[in-house]
Order: C-alpha cells, then structure tokens, then sequence
C-alpha cells in the first residue's frame, strides 16, 4: 500500500497509528505529499479529485479517501481490532471518531486561517467560532474518557490524533486547563509506540 503523507497531518497520524496499532505498518509506504489548501498537490490530485490527504492507494491499486475510510480498510486488513462488532458499540465508536475528526477539522481550518489566509482577509470571528468547536468537542471527551480504560479503537486513536495536534499547533490554547481526566487519558495514550512513532517535528 501507498500513503501520500505529511507528517503534520493530524488525519494521515491518525491512519498510520490504527495501522501501528493493527501491526501492519510495515505494509504501508509513504509517498510525500504537500498539504496546502489552496496549492493543491498535482500527484495527490491526479488520484483524488480532491486534492487532500490521507489518500491511500491499495496493493490491488484501489484508491481510498478520506481518512475514515482508510481506516476502515486498514482495520478490515488488520485484525479487526480497531471497531468493536456489536452494533450499538460499533455506532459508539464511529461516532467518537467523528467528533474526533470534526475537532481536528476545526483546529486545522484555524490553522489555515491563521497560517495560509492573508492577513488581511483574517475573520476573527470564524476563528472563534471554530475554536469553539474545538472546546466544546473536548468538553465532551472530558465527560466520557474516564470510562474509556485502555480501549484501542478507531474512536480513541482519532481523539488522541486531535489532542496531539493541538499540542502540536496550538500550545498556547491550554487544552488541558479545567480538563484533568482528558490529561491524564492523553498522558498515557500519546506514551504508546503507535503515537510516539508518528509525532510530528
Ligand atoms: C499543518 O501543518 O498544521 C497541517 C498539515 C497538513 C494537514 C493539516 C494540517
């Protein structure tokens, strides 16, 4: 398999942690790739319309965006481990990886917001209105992590992709203020191998 990458990515860390975690990263190369909105990647483009990573392209030459599918793929080539079977919570889990991802959707527009907009067409207000999402997504993780334990699944994997990526991007956002048992879920998750191995410089 091949994996257009950035290591900056929080949504390809997420695809290669699962895939760690599923023990067959080594099935997986990684091709570099530019992640600009805007000065789109022309490799990564002539696969996926959109532009965007993660795009993984199969060994059978199948080629699968966006990261939720990727995931899915790589847990159906791994052991299954990552979604639990049972239905409600299966549903539970895809649920948690999508307020997952829509946290690391907001922190990344910020981002480009801040990173990639001129300044002069900067929206303050749409910065606070992601930020927002930001917080009150992680306000809900703090209510339900401290019954997680040492669950390994597509949710937790993608939660711990969005915190990582906040320490990563926004330091000075204090995610951790008024948000104990997040911290210390996130103090013994981000210590594992899969997430050590894929912490961006
Ligand atoms: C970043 O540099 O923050 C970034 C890179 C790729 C995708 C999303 C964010």
């Amino acid at each position: 398999m091949k994996l257009f990458h950035a290591a900056a990515s929080p949504f390809v860390r997420k695809c290669l942690v699962a895939a760690i975690e599923l023990g067959i990263r080594d099935r997986i190369e990684l091709v570099p790739a530019a992640a600009h909105p805007v000065n789109r990647d022309a490799n990564v483009v002539a696969r996926n319309p959109l532009g965007k990573i993660p795009t993984l392209i199969t060994d059978d030459g199948l080629v699968l965006y966006d990261s939720r599918v990727i995931c899915d793929y790589l847990n159906s080539q791994g052991n299954g481990s990552l979604v639990p079977r049972n239905a409600t919570e299966r549903m539970r889990v895809l649920t948690r990886q999508s307020l997952a991802d829509g946290v690391m959707d907001a922190a990344v527009l910020t981002r480009y917001e801040t990173f990639a907009r001129p300044e002069a067409l900067r929206w303050n207000d749409w910065i606070t209105g992601q930020l927002a999402k930001v917080h009150s997504g992680l306000d809900a993780l703090e209510g339900e992590v401290a019954s997680y334990g040492d669950r390994i699944d597509l949710g937790t994997i993608a939660f711990a992709c969005a915190l990582g990526y906040l320490d990563f991007r926004f330091a000075s956002l204090g995610w951790r203020d008024a948000r104990p048992n997040t911290a210390a879920w996130f103090e013994w998750f981000h210590g594992r191998d899969s997430m050590m191995e894929t912490r961006p410089a």
